[in-house]
């Protein structure tokens, strides 16, 4: 007979590895709901405090992971090739990626998430588009693959069960930020999207996770092994989080300067970093042709709009209205208040900070993600000098309230040093 689940919760508490039968029968507990919330508490908080060994990641991992559907895309005639950000303020990353790695001769089975606390997801900013679905069945995400190279498309529950109901419990307990459960988590759901390797952008700093780059590595070299022994090759970037990327934060907003970046524009630490991250993709799936090289040809795709068409066809197969894919700018959510907050107090100043929590917690008091209509432009950003008079923010608001709430939490949120 196997060991109780109080056995194991006391092996743990006292600092041993459990083995992959014992995570197997636990994690089988927590979909059929036969482990009660108490044992799950108690055993969360004391991987907390004891953690767990690589080996032992790699059996919650495989085990969360098989605990729901997995999808499979053969006979692709391209490397099938993920990214997963581990979330981050104005991180519109994906929308711009997936058309741009298909572009580069790659295929992105876009499995993508929710907004999670502060941070914003990239399926509540693709919804700001009108009539676009993301729950698409297998086949559909199949057809996307064929025809545009990427299919954005939601974790749906099928995906990882286990992890649902272990996150909730995480969330309740207190016991987020717990790193081989944060791992788990993450790779439980990611790695059922089909792709044959993963590109990691583990976000550092204020407005993230982790908030060392000790951490931010420690995750990423984790997350790193524990993909690649179940099978899928992987490799990280550190992606700085100390200010928010690029200028917009609010889901229509974000899809505009999206939309902006796939036009050869838009802010130049979004675009940076996305040719980076496509560049790891070209290297994890063998189609280098050298950094220097492939920073070009990505830079040239987007310098030529050659990415957009397909993003704008990805969005019509996908329910989106073919007008609004026309005009988005016309089609998207708009605020009813549009009020500019101006460089007041100097004659001339240079942006030193800019937090991204506090810009995080003025788009949530706007309704961020519910509404996505409302948001936040930086007009201003560290490194950038402006004069009395100018703009340092675009406040997008519903309601008189919330705009004012959002002008004192961007108040605090930015430093000027007068020059
Ligand atoms: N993202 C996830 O999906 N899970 C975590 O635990 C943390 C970030």
């Amino acid at each position: 007979m196997g060991s109780s689940t109080r056995d194991l919760i006391q092996a743990k508490r006292d600092g041993h590895a459990l083995d992959d039968a014992d995570v197997k029968r636990l994690v089988g507990g927590i979909v059929d709901g036969s482990l009660p919330d108490l044992e799950l508490g108690a055993l969360l908080m004391a991987l907390q405090w004891q953690g767990a060994e690589l080996e032992e990641t790699v059996s919650w991992t495989r085990a969360m992971r098989d605990s729901g559907r997995i999808l499979t895309f053969e006979g692709l005639d391209r490397p099938l090739v993920d990214k997963h950000s581990t979330g981050g303020v104005g991180d519109k990353v994906t929308l711009v990626l997936a058309p741009l790695a298909s572009a580069l001769g790659m295929a992105m089975p876009t499995m993508t998430g929710r907004s999670l606390g502060h941070t914003g997801g990239t399926i509540d900013k693709l919804l700001a588009m009108p009539g676009l679905r993301v729950d698409l069945t297998e086949s559909e995400v199949r057809a996307g693959l064929e025809n545009e190279g990427f299919a954005f498309f939601e974790a749906g529950p099928e995906f990882a069960p286990a992890d649902r109901r272990i996150y909730a419990a995480r969330d309740r307990t207190a016991t987020v930020p717990c790193l081989p459960m944060i791992v788990s988590s993450i790779l439980s759901k990611k790695l059922c999207s089909g792709s044959e390797s993963l590109v990691l952008d583990v976000k550092v700093g204020r407005g993230a996770f982790m908030h060392s780059k000790e951490l931010a590595h420690e995750l990423g070299e984790a997350l790193v092994e524990v993909a690649s022994r179940l099978g899928c090759p992987a490799r990280y970037r550190l992606g700085g989080m100390d200010q928010p990327l690029g200028r917009a934060v609010g889901s229509s907003l974000e899809f505009l300067e999206a939309l902006a970046c796939l036009q050869g524009g838009g802010p130049q630490d979004l675009r940076a970093h996305v040719i980076e991250l496509a560049c790891d993709m070209l290297e994890i799936s063998g189609l280098s042709e050298g950094r220097i090289k492939d920073r070009a040809r990505a830079g040239a795709i987007l310098d030529r709009a050659q990415a957009l068409e397909r993003f704008g066809a990805a969005l019509i197969r996908q329910g989106a209205d073919p007008a609004a894919v026309e005009d988005p700018v016309e089609a998207l959510p708009r605020a009813s208040i549009v009020q500019k907050m101006l460089m007041e107090d100097h004659d001339e100043g240079l942006i030193i900070d800019l937090d991204p929590m506090l810009v995080a917690q003025a788009a949530a008091a706007l309704g961020s993600p519910g509404d996505p209509a409302v948001g936040v432009e930086c007009l201003a950003k560290p490194g950038e000098v402006r004069s009395r008079g100018e703009p340092i923010f675009r406040i997008h608001g519903n309601s008189r309230g919330s705009v004012a709430l959002a002008v004192r939490r961007l108040t605090e949120a930015i430093k000027i040093d007068v020059l």
